[in-house]
């Protein structure tokens, strides 16, 4: 069995933070929600990957390397555009050759990993199994109907959905597959849809098993799924605290990595701070994240994630549900005249008291 995750795309609904990286490598508890996908290939038994790349290929390379550091031995995949799942799976048709795989959306994640539905896989020999989760909002994903339990319809993104289960970006597929990616047309948005692919499948009559998601699912494309993503890994956390604390309150699962000073803080688990940080006066609320070598100084946090190298300093409310990136600087400023003062890359979004 070989893994193919896909890791190109645009991250059109997380910008301004994928202006400038890619949507794969936005931390999760600290850590690149890629790098949970490939860790779950290698839990399920799967060592030789694929990489679809995009333009941020330089990017993804630069995080996961050869894959050794994981287990696994990766093969980068570049695709020209982003012109749909089912077209990373045509151009991937050369690395997979005729072994089954497993196709994971390298911006999901998924509590379980993959494993129970790999053995599920191979016990069954289907020619797909295809992961299902109900959702509160079903026109946001491609969406299966099931009869009897099987799967008679399944429809990408339906404008009046006739059921509210949701494909998962996790899928297993036979070579029997490649027929179908070669024989479907682009959609409406212009992508070859894997959905329309498995559809397919079904319409001539090859066998698609349907399995329940029963533990927490992520697809981490937009801010609020982010954070949630966040709190779920940081729910699971056990304390670890490396770096110097100094007149300061540590409550609950608390992790602070090498190097890093906290000073009069008060932080309230569970928090992961990364390393090289200095945090003083500042009070770090439940489900936060913050990374390697960030400032904060008289603010308070909560529910937030804050990438790397990021000054936040004497702010005069509690910063919540964020998602700041990397380098930014929010500080009070003593200059007059009183006045908002802001530098924001395109597509950012402020929300002022
Ligand atoms: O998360 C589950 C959903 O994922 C499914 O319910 C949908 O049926 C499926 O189409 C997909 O929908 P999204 O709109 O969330 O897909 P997105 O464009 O975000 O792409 C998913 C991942 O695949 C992401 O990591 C980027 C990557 N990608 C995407 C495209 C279109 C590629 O590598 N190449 C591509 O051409």
């Amino acid at each position: 069995m070989k893994g193919l995750v896909l890791s190109g795309g645009a991250g059109t609904r997380l910008r301004p933070i994928t202006h400038t990286s890619a949507k794969q490598l936005v931390p999760v508890a600290n850590k690149p929600v890629l790098l949970y996908g490939l860790e779950a290939m290698r839990a399920a038994g799967i060592d030789d990957v694929g990489i679809v790349v995009g333009e941020t290929r330089a990017e993804i390379e630069a995080a996961v390397g050869d894959g050794s550091r994981f287990g696994l031995r990766v093969t980068y995949l570049p695709q020209e555009a982003p012109l749909g799942l089912a077209h990373a799976v045509l151009i991937a048709e050369e690395f997979l050759g005729d072994s089954p795989f497993v196709m994971y959306l390298g911006d999901n994640l998924l509590k379980e990993g993959i494993a129970p539905f790999v053995r599920a896989f191979e016990r069954s020999e289907p020619d797909a199994l295809i992961l299902l989760q109900r959702v509160k909002d079903p026109s946001e994903y491609g969406i299966a109907e099931l009869q009897d339990g099987r799967v008679v319809q399944l429809v990408e993104k339906p404008a009046e959905p006739r059921s509210d289960l949701a494909l998962v970006g996790v899928y297993l597929f036979t070579p029997a597959v490649f027929a179908s990616v070669k024989a479907i047309t682009p959609s409406a948005r212009g992508e070859l849809e894997i959905t329309d692919a498995i559809q397919h499948m079904i319409d001539r009559g090859l066998r698609v098993e349907p399995h329940t998601v029963t533990g927490w699912w992520k697809d981490t494309g937009k801010l609020e799924d982010m954070l949630e993503a966040n709190r779920l890994i940081l729910g699971t956390i056990e304390r670890d605290v490396r770096g110097e604390i100094v007149e300061s309150t540590l409550e609950g699962p608390v992790q602070v990595g090498e190097g890093s000073l906290i000073e009069r803080c008060t932080v309230r688990g569970p928090v992961v701070i990364g390393a090289g940080c200095r945090l003083s006066d500042t009070f770090v609320g439940p489900y936060t994240a913050i990374s390697d070598r960030v400032v904060v100084e008289h603010a308070e946090i909560e529910n937030s994630i804050i990438l790397e190298n990021s000054r936040i300093c004497r702010l005069g409310a509690r910063m919540s549900d964020s998602l700041i990136g990397r380098d930014c600087v929010i500080a009070h400023s003593e200059a007059l005249p009183v006045a908002y003062r802001f530098m924001v890359g395109d597509s950012s979004q402020i929300g002022i008291l």
